[in-house]
């Protein structure tokens, strides 16, 4: 009895977690098999549902997850927490934990993430200390958590520390990306997402890079761009089984580990995308903005030490530039952003690593030893001038 959504939905399997690891559903109207998924994912003998969201998503979304999730037979109720990077504390995990016992969740029983990236670290990382563990779904709402954050069992919060120190790997039992939630997603949320996708073909699947960049020139081309379609649903698919090849080669990021599907690639352009953010006090980029700008200086990096050739150099700008304006940065410092990346927690042993690029589609990590400081400023410099802004 395949139904016509059922028929267009895309399926990609992470090979993580266990029992065989689990599914990602893709596609338009994905969200009204949300029961099904979780009938098919969690154990048998669940009966309560929370529901974690915040309260923008659960507006727009949160009745359609409740009613697909009660007619499976799921006694569902739902916490929300606040929208926003700083939604992602101990104190929040601690409420959610307090939300949970209250509603006498058992070790059988499941969470459901429904939100963006926030929602799904804070939802997951509660999951993963309730009883000691139990299961969730993930339901990304944003982009980049459909491609990248709901993928791959990292949850977490923010400590005085920094940003996701604190956290669990916990896999998801199943993860349900309904692309039609995108078309109200904000569209700078859309070309943070777009960055983390450039990434994914950057670092590891040149002819992925190629199909991301056409998609975003036909996008940008467009006189009445159709933002989500089948092609987008697609490519996120693709994107989802990209970072699931990587995710199963290296579940839990072992630090040795430096080939072509080490967890670790995945960082390019991160360490000056972090360093961005926490210099601006995380206001005024979004997350998959300022790796826009990390991808470039990194690929400066990697020119000016002759590793990757100008014309790629050019391409991965030109992709990022298709992603969308980025806010400006040419008015920051480069000696503070490298201060800021210093403290980056990519740094093992007290030298910080760079996830830089030979080619497009090919990652290589260099100690920030080998990479001379002027380089580095001159790099940042050129990075944060891109026409992008
Ligand atoms: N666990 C991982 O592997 C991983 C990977 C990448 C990023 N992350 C984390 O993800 C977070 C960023 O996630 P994000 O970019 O999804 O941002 P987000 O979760 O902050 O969501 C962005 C905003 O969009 C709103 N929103 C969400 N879906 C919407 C929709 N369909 N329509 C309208 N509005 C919607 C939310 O209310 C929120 O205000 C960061 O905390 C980052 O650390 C985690
Ligand atoms: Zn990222």
């Amino acid at each position: 009895m395949a139904s016509k959504e059922t028929e267009t939905m895309r399926r990609v399997r992470v090979r993580a977690g266990g029992r065989g690891g689990y599914e990602i559903v893709v596609g338009a109207g994905a969200l009204g098999l949300l029961g099904e998924s979780a009938r098919a994912a969690l154990d048998p003998r669940a009966r309560r549902v929370v529901v974690v969201s915040d309260a923008r998503v659960c507006a727009l979304y949160g009745e359609r997850a409740r009613a697909s999730l009660k007619a499976a037979g799921y006694e569902v109720s739902r916490w929300l927490a606040p929208a926003g990077e700083r939604a992602k504390s101990l104190r929040n995990v601690g409420r959610a934990l307090d939300f949970f016992r209250e509603r006498g969740v058992e070790r059988t029983d499941a969470v459901v993430a429904l939100g963006g990236g926030v929602v799904g670290d804070l939802a997951g990382f509660a999951a993963a200390v309730h009883l000691r563990g139990v299961s969730f779904l993930q339901v990304p709402t944003t982009l980049l958590a459909q491609v990248d954050a709901s993928v791959g069992g990292k949850t977490g919060v923010n400590t005085r520390a920094g940003k996701n120190l604190v956290g669990a790997f916990h896999q998801p039992a199943g993860v349900v990306a309904d692309t039609e939630t995108l078309r109200t997603l904000p569209p700078r949320e859309l070309t943070a997402g777009f960055c983390e996708m450039i990434k994914h073909g950057a670092v590891g699947d040149r002819r992925l890079f190629a199909r991301t960049r056409d998609f975003l020139a036909r996008r940008a081309g467009d006189d009445s761009p159709r933002l989500v379609d089948d092609e987008l649903a697609e490519l996120i698919a693709l994107h989802c089984a990209f970072k699931a090849k990587i995710v199963a080669a290296d579940e839990r990021e072992t630090a040795e580990r430096e080939g072509a599907l080490s967890r670790r690639v995945l960082n390019f352009g991160h360490t000056v995308g972090h360093a961005l953010e926490a210099v601006t006090n995380y206001r005024r980029f979004r997350h998959g903005e300022a790796v826009g700008y990390g991808m470039i200086v990194a690929g400066e990096v990697a020119r000016a030490l002759g590793l990757l050739a100008a014309s790629e150099l050019e391409s991965l700008r030109g992709a990022v530039a298709l992603a969308g304006r980025l806010p400006r940065a040419d008015d920051l410092e480069a000696e503070e952003i490298l201060r800021a990346a210093a403290g980056d927690k990519k740094s093992a042993g007290g030298e910080l690593r760079w996830v830089l690029l030979e080619r497009i589609g090919r990652a290589r990590t260099v100690g920030g030893r080998e990479i001379p400081a002027r380089a580095l400023r001159e790099a940042i410099r050129a990075g944060l001038r891109s026409a992008v802004g």
